[in-house]
Formats: C-alpha cells, structure tokens, sequence
C-alpha cells in the first residue's frame, strides 16, 4: 500500500467514524427523536420494564393499554419502527441499533388482526409505541408487540419506557390491572388446540352451545342430578348457603361412546352463561396445566376434559409416570371456583386418587345406553324431519342392546343419514362395523 492509498483509507476511515458518531449523536434519527424528546432524556438514561404473555393475550394487552390511555391520556400518538430486523431485537436494542447504526427509523404502526369472541375479531397493534404519563405525571412510552411466532417470538409483549425504573414498574402494572378488570376472555368458552401451521398452543373462542333439556336424553332423574351438582351450586356462588362452605365440584360423566356425555357437558355449558369455560380433548390434554392456570384466573369457570382417561389412567396399569395426571391431581384440590367435567368411556381403568378426596371427582355419573324409553325418545328426537309419525315400538324394541342385526343397523342407518346428529354407536350398532 503506498502512502497516497494509505492516507485515503485514513480518510474514509474518519468519514466512517465522523458519520457514526453524528447518528450516535441522533441526528436525524426521528425515531430516537420521537423517544427521547418525550421522555426529556437522552436513550442512555432510558429504562425498558417488559411482561411476556401468551401470544393469546394479545387482544388483552390491547385492552389494558386503551384503558390506561383513556386514564392518563394520550401525549404522543401511536408511531411504528421501520426497517431492519425489527421481529429479532427487543425494543431497547433496536433503539441502540438505530442510535449506533442507523438502521432504524419512525415508521408507521403496524396492526394485526386477533379474535375477541367466536364471531369477532379487534385490530392490535403488532408493533408501535405511544406517549403517554404515569400516575406520578412522569412522561412514559407504552409499547405493544405481538407475537410472530415464524420469526421465534411466541409470546406477544408489554414494554413500558421511562428514565426511573420505579416509574415504569408502576405503568405497567397498572395497564395489567387494566386488562384483568377488561378480561375479554372471562365468560366465554375457550378450547386449547394446536394449530398445524404453527406448533405453539393456540386458544380458540367457541360459541356457547344452547341446548333445552328436552334435547338431552337420559334417564328419568339423571339430567337433574347433574344440574343440581353443577349449575345448581354455580348459582350460589360456588358456595353452600346453609354450610357457608366452599365447594368444589369434579363431575365425571362416564359410559360407552356415543352415549350423550359430550352432548351432556355441552348442555351444562349453556345453562352456566356467565362462567369461562376451558375445553381440553386429544392432544391438547397437555395444557391441563395452562388450562387449570387460566381457569382459576377467569373464575367462576368450568374446566371440560374429554377423554380424561388419555392422562389418568390407573398408576397400576404400569410404571410408568405421568406428570399430567399430577397436574390435573394439584388443580382439582385448589379452592378456586373452578369445576372440573370430565368425560371417558373407560371408567374402570382411572386412577382411583381422582375421587379419593373430597374436591376431586365427587360425583360420577353413568351416562348408559338408551333404555326402550330412551331409545323412543331418541328417534323422535332426531326423527323430527323424517315425519317419523309410524309407531316405534318395533324398532326401539329391536334396538335394545344389541349388536349384530343387519337389517336393523341398515334401517336405522337409513335415518341417522337423513338427520345424521346421533352417532351409531348410540344405537348400539358400532360393534356391528
Ligand atoms: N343422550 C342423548 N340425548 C340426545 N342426543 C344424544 C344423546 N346421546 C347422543 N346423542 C347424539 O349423538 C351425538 C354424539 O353423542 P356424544 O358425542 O355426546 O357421545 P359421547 O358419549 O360423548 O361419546 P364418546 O364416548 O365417544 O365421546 C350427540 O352430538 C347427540 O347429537
Ligand atoms: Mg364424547
């Protein structure tokens, strides 16, 4: 290198270094003008607290920060970042890259769209900030960030900047105050499932089934004895009036498949409208203990276990452990107002520690195959479209118990395609397959 070559390269080298300390300096970066300007300091004295939540919290987030903004008021409107890799860095670390590198700059709010019931959906904001004070008058930023699970963020974010640690601790607890008094998941019905595009759990709003109990057929008393366990005792507020005492409730519906327990939980839900109810089946039986966590968080709450017999089954059956069966064990003995409404065709085989201690399963309940009765009253159930005015006896008379009749199978197969809402196993033709 000759020394013409060298004294360039010290130049650009200074050029570099001269730019570099203008953009530390955050000149030009409106961004970091829009932090530092509101918060009166520069972004060395700036502070960041952040909660983590689910990425189902969202809606929630969005919530609790409107709140606060409808206390405190708004200073500085909403305002994104563009540029850069900003699903990666936390918010601190992408002001410090646009102070250093420039690489940041003021852009607009991004938004996302997220679920707040079975039929609604709220727009979020995905990634923006806003100015705002705290309880104090202190100038505070609130900063919302949903999750982007494809870029390995699974959780959605609140972040609270100010120049006192203090200052910040107490916004953000207050916007979480907020979104518990504005909990948009309280009284309805969710379901933990997984979804295949991404493999995080995801909870989904259900509507709430409305079933009258002439549609739910069983036998004479049954239906009562488990609304007066359920409903019954959720109308006292969890309570026994005369006992003053708190009860729990585990109710465990059992019996072959096809029999009504599922279609039974589903009445129940209906007739308990302003509790939150958490439904688990198959695989997602794995968040019993997200589920239980939710569900004593959103009481008075009803938490549904299809199938429990996938995670208690019997410790004798073999050695092997399962932490699952513990878990739903611990959340059933807490003093939460949370019913648990389990279903299984395979009674014999749970673990009797479900139902040895008060609190846990207290009633179990056999949900049989249809008597003559039922059987009538299921085919003119489900036979109301079909003009069924023919006498019945016949068929509910050859439907009793059994497997194996061809020619009735065929028959009543006939009519379960016409208004398909009862499953043949319910007929009891399903070992006839
Ligand atoms: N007792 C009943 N009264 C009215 N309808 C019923 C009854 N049992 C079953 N049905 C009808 O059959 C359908 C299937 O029943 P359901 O899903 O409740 O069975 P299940 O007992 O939960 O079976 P599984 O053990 O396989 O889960 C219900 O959606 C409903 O339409
Ligand atoms: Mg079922």
């Amino acid at each position: 290198m000759g020394s013409t070559e060298r004294d360039l390269a010290t130049d650009i080298a200074r050029i570099v270094r001269a730019t570099a300390d203008e953009v530390a300096g955050g000149a030009g970066n409106e961004l970091i003008d829009r932090v530092t300007g509101h918060l009166e300091a520069p972004l060395p004295e700036v502070v960041v607290v952040t909660r983590n939540w689910p990425m189902w919290e969202h809606a929630n987030i969005q919530r609790g920060v409107d709140a606060y903004l409808a206390e405190h008021g708004t200073a500085v409107g909403w305002f994104g970042i563009a540029g850069g890799q900003r699903t990666h860095e936390d918010l601190i670390g992408m002001l410090a890259t646009a102070r250093s590198k420039g690489m940041y700059e003021l852009g607009s709010v991004d938004y996302t769209t997220t679920a707040t019931g079975p039929h609604d959906a709220t727009e979020a904001v995905q990634l923006g900030l806003v100015g705002t004070s705290a309880p104090g008058g202190e100038p505070v930023l609130v900063a919302i960030r949903g999750a982007t699970p494809q870029w390995g963020l699974e959780q959605c974010r609140l972040e609270v900047l100010s120049t006192s640690r203090a200052t910040a601790t107490e916004v953000r607890d207050r916007v979480e105050r907020l979104m518990a008094e504005h909990d948009l998941l309280r009284g309805q019905v969710l379901a933990f499932g997984t979804s295949e595009h991404r493999a995080n759990e995801l909870l989904t709003f259900l509507p709430r089934p409305a079933l009258t109990d002439e549609e739910v057929v069983l036998p004479e008393g049954v239906l009562d004895a488990i609304e007066r366990h359920t409903v019954g005792i959720a109308e006292h507020g969890g309570r026994l009036p005369a006992a003053g005492q708190h009860l729990k409730r585990g109710l465990l519906l059992h019996g072959p498949p096809g029999t009504g327990k599922t279609h039974t939980v589903r009445y129940l839900m209906g007739r308990l409208p302003a509790t939150t109810v958490i439904i688990l089946t198959g695989t997602a039986m794995r968040f019993v203990g997200k589920a239980a966590e939710l569900a004593r968080r959103l009481q008075p709450s009803v938490v549904v276990l299809e199938d429990v017999d996938l995670i208690a089954q019997d410790r004798s059956y073999g050695p092997q452990v399962q932490p699952l069966l513990f878990t739903l064990l611990d959340a059933m003995g807490g003093d939460a107002d949370v019913t648990f409404l389990l279903t299984t065709n395979r009674a014999s085989e749970l673990e009797k520690a479900l139902a040895d201690r008060p609190g846990r399963v207290d009633l179990a309940v056999e949900i049989p195959l249809p008597d003559a009765v039922g059987r009538e009253a299921l085919l003119r159930l489900y036979g109301r479209g079909l003009r069924l005015t023919a006498d019945l006896a016949p068929i509910v008379e050859a439907t009793e118990g059994v497997v194996g009749d061809e020619e009735l199978t065929t028959a009543l197969r006939e009519m379960q395609d016409a208004r398909s809402a009862l499953t043949r196993s319910l007929l009891g033709s399903s070992a006839a397959q």
